[in-house]
């Protein structure tokens, strides 16, 4: 039995003071869960996040990382960084990554070996447009993306893979895709996990991300191939995320 994982993608809100007031509240609302549950916050936020957090079940996670080790690349932040300060898991190739700053599959591939490399976790994101999945071409994208993006890791770093399937469409836009299409994709991306790594893929934790709401997390994460969920809107309030962290209590 795979573990239910469900992240908390904090995007671009909250300041080290909200985090902390977050925090207090947030902690003992989940400290009886038994899913694995993390937040991945602005960098700014994380110190105030890894100091909040020791001692609790909350582990830590940023929303990107660079590809090299440092250099002169103004304004970025490199793995290296995340992990001295103890950054547990990082997101790679969130869909508004991939549209606000160009980032390709080949590039998430190179962030998600520099990942494995330094040893952060990462959370591999895919997903299709509403036009793509009309046009029937979700399985062939999502299973290309995450072909390119992980060509070249080893089957030993594949078991610290988490991959989101996130439909674009359903990102912040209160839309959820049916519980039956989620998994449907989900199973495709495993099946491709399976055709690349075999018994392995079954281990891999591949999460639902799109709108997840205290309503509806129980119907998606109780089906057969959902380990959870990357939780944008939903995770910035402590009392709606600790719901759907406690789905299943
Ligand atoms: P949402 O975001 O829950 O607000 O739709 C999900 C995500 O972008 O990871």
């Amino acid at each position: 039995m795979r573990r239910k994982v469900i992240a908390g993608n904090w995007k671009m809100y909250k300041t080290p003071s909200d985090t902390n007031k977050y925090i207090e509240d947030f902690k003992n609302l989940v400290a009886n869960t038994k899913n694995e549950v993390i937040i991945c916050a602005p960098y700014i936020d994380l110190f105030t996040l890894l100091e909040e957090t020791k001692g609790t079940n909350i582990k830590v996670g940023a929303q990107n990382m660079h590809y090299e080790n440092e250099g002169a690349y103004t304004g970025e932040i490199s793995g290296n960084m995340l992990k001295e300060i103890g950054v547990e898991y990082v997101i790679i190739g969130h869909s508004e990554r991939r549209a606000y700053y160009n980032e390709t599959d080949e590039n998430i591939n190179k962030k998600l070996k520099k990942a494995f490399e330094i040893g952060i976790k990462p959370i591999l994101c895919v997903g299709e447009t509403l036009e793509q999945r009309e046009q029937g071409i979700t399985k062939e994208l999502i299973t290309k993306q995450v072909e390119v993006a992980l060509s070249g890791i080893s089957m030993e770093e594949i078991k610290k893979l988490i991959v989101a399937y996130e439909p674009i469409w359903a990102i912040g836009t209160g839309k959820t895709a049916s519980k039956e299409d989620a998994n449907e994709a989900i199973i495709w991306i495993r099946e491709k996990l399976n055709e690349i790594y075999g018994e392995v893929s079954n281990d891999i934790i591949i999460q639902y991300g799109g709108s997840v709401k205290p309503q509806n997390a129980g119907d998606i994460f109780n089906m057969s191939d959902i380990d959870g969920g990357l939780v944008g809107g939903a995770s910035l309030n402590p009392v709606d995320f600790s719901k759907i962290v406690n789905y299943n209590d």
